[in-house]
C-alpha cells in the first residue's frame, strides 16, 4: 500500500530526502521530474547511501564507492555484487507517494558456483633462472612454471567477493628471478578493506612454494582495475553479463 512521504515541492531538483518504508530505511531521490525510492543500505557493507553522489541515474556509496542504479537498483560496478532493493512511487497532485519493494532483484554472485579452470595465458609471466646451489633445484623458465606461480596465487580468495584473485584479473604480472618471485596486482578498488590480507595471503601462497625463498607483492593501481579484466568464468560466478 502506498504512503504518503513527501511532497514534490519539498524535494529540489537534484535534491532527496530520508524516509521509512515497512520500518526499513529508505531514500527519495530526485533527478529532474522523476523521483526514486531505494532502500538506504548499500548491499556491500552496510553504509547509508544518504550522502553519495547521484550522477547518470545511478547513486555511489560513500564508503567504497559501489554503484547503484536508482531505478532497479541493481549493482553497476564492485565492490557490490547485489543490488538494493527499490520502492514503486508515485506522484498525484504535488505529493509524493512511496508503495511497496519493486520487483525482486537480481542477486548477483552464485559465488559457491565452481571455479573453472583457467589457462593464465592473460598473465605476463616471465621467468628468470639465475644460478643456484640449492638443494631444491629452481624450474627453468617455461610454462609449467607459469602454471604453478599461477596456481599458488589461485589459492587466494577476495573476502569480498569469494572469487579467487587471478579470476578476478587482479594479478598483473610475475617475475621469477631464481628463488624470488616479483607479482605486481592490484584492488578492485583503492580503498578494498581487503588489501592487506590479499597481499599477505598472496606472498604466503607463494612462500609455501619449495623452489621459492620469497615473493615480494607491490601493489599498483594504475591500470586500474575494471571488471572487464575478470575472466568470463568470473564474471558467470558475480552474475555480471
Ligand atoms: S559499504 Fe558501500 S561500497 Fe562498501
Amino acid at each position: 500500500m502506498f504512503e504518503r512521504v513527501a511532497s514534490v515541492t519539498e524535494i529540489p531538483p537534484h535534491g532527496r530526502k530520508s524516509i521509512v518504508v515497512d520500518d526499513v530505511p529508505a531514500l527519495l531521490v530526485r533527478v529532474g521530474n522523476d523521483f526514486f525510492a531505494i532502500e538506504d543500505v548499500c548491499s556491500h557493507d552496510g553504509q547509508p547511501l544518504t550522502d553519495g553522489p547521484v550522477a547518470d541515474g545511478a547513486i555511489t556509496c560513500p564508503r567504497h564507492g559501489a554503484k547503484f542504479d536508482l531505478k532497479s537498483g541493481q549493482a553497476l560496478c564492485m565492490p557490490a555484487t547485489r543490488a538494493i532493493p527499490t520502492f514503486a512511487v508515485q506522484v498525484r497532485d504535488g505529493e509524493i507517494f512511496v508503495g511497496p519493494a519493486g520487483s525482486e532483484l537480481p542477486v548477483m554472485p552464485s559465488v559457491t558456483a565452481p571455479a573453472q579452470v583457467v589457462e593464465p595465458t592473460n598473465i605476463p609471466v616471465v621467468s628468470v633462472t639465475a644460478a643456484s646451489g640449492d638443494q631444491v633445484p629452481t624450474p627453468a623458465p617455461g610454462a609449467d612454471d607459469d602454471i604453478r606461480l599461477i596456481d599458488a596465487l589461485k589459492q587466494v580468495i577476495d573476502p569480498e567477493l569469494m572469487v579467487n584473485i587471478v579470476d578476478l584479473g587482479l594479478v598483473y604480472s610475475v617475475n621469477r628471478d631464481d628463488r624470488k618471485i616479483y607479482v605486481e596486482m592490484t584492488l578492485t578498488s583503492p580503498a578494498c578493506p581487503a588489501g592487506p590480507q590479499i597481499v599477505q595471503q598472496s606472498k604466503m601462497a607463494l612462500e609455501r612454494l619449495r623452489d621459492v625463498d620469497e615473493a615480494e607483492i607491490k601493489l599498483v593501481m594504475t591500470p586500474p582495475w575494471t571488471p572487464d579484466r575478470m575472466t568470463d568464468e568470473a564474471k558467470d560466478m558475480l552474475g555480471i553479463f
